[in-house]
């Protein structure tokens, strides 16, 4: 109702399920794997931020050790020159060798320095309060310098990060704060410091390039493995629902149709063991029980006919037989036999508009009389057309055609050869038949030869030569046939 609604149109049970059942998977897919998306950033923004700590601990661990030993001296040389910042402390040692003093300041400037040639992160030491103008803070520096010093060491001892773009470069930055210690004073003890002050912070900045590439190559993976779990959900219900909703209801919806249609001879063939079998059970049964109504009301009027004609009383119940024995030598199945069951039983229903004089006459017919006889397949057809009934409709071609020649010269259409409905070429043969065997007011009864030789001589004018082969055959066998017994087989179905 809701999607009739949203789409104004009717759809089908199957379009139903692919919208709304597309749509919530769809939904729930993408849900989960923005979710995951969001955490497998995350992990690798963790990752990053733990180098980012871990390398700012080191140097943290390296300046404390420096300072604890009041700074180191290196031979002086070229690259090793005296610090501009910490004048008149070169030293000479008794054999006239120069050397100079390195504090955690330089060392770690220096440090800095060589780790700018790394791909893989840089620090530098900055400070709002210069000595060295290089490491002025930059702006993220600058405000977390300024958050340093506002609310001091202890509370933000574990610094500040954000992600950044340098140059065009996403970075990800991290800055803790250095605290002025009784070894700094040394050397900083004019710029006012005093001990536990913030006077600056180490900086790292890590570039994320690799760490982007990887949450991209991640990102395609999840996306790839979503796309493929979407399909592979969506085929496994869909192949379930099929299974176990579409094609039982398409089955008996086909069912429907055909006993719609009068084939009642179509049954509801499932075998799931759920609601739908006893769906199916409950609709055979039905179909039953009308086909058993109209069968039996089409019985009566057949009977009430035969009853009028004393000497073609059973002739019915014989032509029917010799009727499906000829059709299943012909090689027509049993259903498509049993099709036809009310047509040849109603074959010659249009003997209800022939007079009594003329239908019971005891002496060869009058050309008048022969011609209001042949009038009955036309009278038939009339009475199956009046009754609007699709029931009685579908049996036309035998009513109104089983009196047409092969050759053409029959009645009351002159159809010839294959024009002739196949039913109504298999009823002339059996109903011409059993009118020879069979004692008539003018004449006696025909010797089951005689009326071989009647219809051996009929073949290719009166009949088809194809349908009297195979009478040839069923007449061999004794007409044999299985086609009227009522049974169950038809129920015994596969399971689906
Ligand atoms: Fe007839």
């Amino acid at each position: 109702m809701i999607m009739k609604k949203l789409l104004g149109k009717r759809m089908t049970l199957r379009v139903k399920f692919i919208l709304l059942g597309g749509s919530i998977l769809a939904a729930v897919m993408t849900v989960l794997f923005c979710w995951m998306l969001v955490q497998s950033e995350e992990a690798v923004m963790n990752q990053v931020d733990a180098q980012a700590q871990s390398l700012l601990n080191q140097i943290v661990i390296t300046r404390q050790w420096i300072a604890d030993q009041d700074g180191l001296y290196v031979r002086k040389s070229a690259a090793r020159t005296t610090n501009p910042f910490l004048p008149n402390t070169d030293i000479v040692d008794r054999s006239g060798l120069h050397y100079v003093l390195r504090n955690p300041a330089m060392v770690t400037r220096q440090l800095s320095e060589l780790s700018g040639n790394s791909k893989h992160y840089r620090f530098r030491i900055t400070s709002r309060q210069l000595r060295n103008p290089a490491n002025a803070p930059n702006a993220f520096e600058q405000d977390a310098l300024v958050q340093f010093e506002r609310r001091g060491f202890d509370k933000t001892r574990n610094g500040i990060a954000r992600r950044d773009i340098e140059d065009g470069v996403p970075v990800y930055r991290r800055i803790i704060p250095l605290r002025v210690e009784e070894a700094c004073l040394g050397c900083h003890r004019d710029q006012g410091y005093r001990v536990g002050d913030v006077r600056g912070g180490i900086s790292v900045t890590i570039p994320l390039d690799s760490a982007v590439a990887a949450i991209a190559r991640t990102r395609l993976r999840l996306i790839s493995a979503g796309a493929a779990i979407i399909l592979l959900i969506a085929g496994s219900l869909y192949f379930i629902v099929h299974r176990l909703v579409l094609r039982p209801v398409d089955h008996l919806h086909q069912v429907a149709e055909g006993i719609n249609a009068g084939q009642f001879e179509t049954l509801a063939t499932i075998r799931s063991g759920d609601e739908f079998e006893d769906l199916a059970e409950s609709v055979n049964r039905m179909t039953q029980r009308v086909r058993t109504g109209y069968e039996g009301a089409v019985k009566s009027l057949a009977a009430a006919i035969d009853a009028r004609d004393p000497y073609t009383r059973g002739h019915i119940d014989r032509v029917a037989r010799y009727t499906f024995a000829i059709a299943r030598e012909l090689g027509w199945s049993r259903e498509e036999r049993r099709k036809w069951k009310m047509g040849v039983v109603l074959h010659d229903v249009g003997k209800i508009g022939i007079r009594d004089a003329v239908l019971q006459k005891q002496k060869y017919l009058t050309d008048d009389e022969r011609a209001e006889m042949q009038a009955h397949p036309r009278i038939g057809a009339e009475i199956a057309i009046a009754s609007e009934s699709d029931l009685l409709i579908r049996e036309l071609p035998a009513i109104l055609y089983h009196h047409e020649w092969f050759d053409g010269r029959g009645y009351p259409a002159g159809l010839k050869g294959e024009d002739i409905p196949p039913i109504a070429r298999v009823l002339a043969v059996a109903d011409v038949y059993d009118a020879l065997i069979t004692d008539r007011p003018y004449r006696k009864a025909m010797t089951d030869e005689n009326a071989l030789a009647v219809i051996l001589d009929g073949s290719g004018t009166q009949f088809d030569p194809e349908v009297v082969k195979a009478f040839l055959a069923a007449w061999a066998k004794g007409f044999a046939d299985d086609t009227l017994v009522e049974d169950d087989s038809d129920l015994v179905l596969e399971r689906t």
